[in-house]
């Protein structure tokens, strides 16, 4: 499986030159060849990172990902969004911390959000436990269609601000 993503076509607004994307194509290329050197799989390296069926943020404003066989979290950058699916719910989440919008963490061994800056905590289901941050995580509007979640990522709840749609942003696994 290729770890680079494809770039796409018809990027009519793309300013990255042929040399440049030349030059990070080699670039990428050269880090992947450094990896396996040092024994490491780079697609393993990635592993904390997918991408969704359909939809990009900034093209459209929902994204479609297959509902997650186990509880867990994925996080996918390019969207900015993370999934869960955690004791028979799924929720999805901006990746930013609610209080500096730094990049959040999973903590897999405690099973909670961590932010790398301030390190307040968050429970799966993005509640606030402690630190410096005033509101659970920022939940994004999330339905279920077959076997697929669909995020819309324009539609984003904050606890403090939007209370019954943040407790709304939920799909219920066990039906
Ligand atoms: S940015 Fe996350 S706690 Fe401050």
């Amino acid at each position: 499986m290729s770890v680079f993503k494809k770039v796409e076509d018809g990027c009519e607004d793309c300013s990255l030159s042929q040399s440049r994307r030349g030059f990070l194509r080699q670039s990428l290329l050269a880090a992947a060849a450094a990896l396996i050197t040092l024994g490491v799989n780079p697609a393993a390296a990635l592993a904390d990172s997918f991408e969704p069926i359909d939809g990009r943020r900034g093209h459209d404003q929902t994204v479609k990902y297959p509902i997650p066989a186990a509880d867990g979290v994925q996080i996918d950058k390019d969207n900015q969004v993370i999934l869960v699916r955690w004791q028979g719910a799924a929720y999805a989440f901006n990746l930013s911390c609610p209080h500096q919008n730094t990049a959040l963490r999973w903590d897999d061994a405690d099973h909670r959000f961590q932010c790398p800056k301030h390190h307040s905590k968050y429970r799966p289901d993005g509640v606030f436990i402690e630190g410096r941050a005033t509101r659970g995580m920022d939940r994004l509007s999330i339905q279920r269609e077959g076997n697929d979640l669909v995020v819309d990522v324009d539609k984003m709840f904050k606890q403090d601000a939007s209370a019954a749609e943040w407790g709304a942003a939920v799909v219920s696994l066990t039906n």
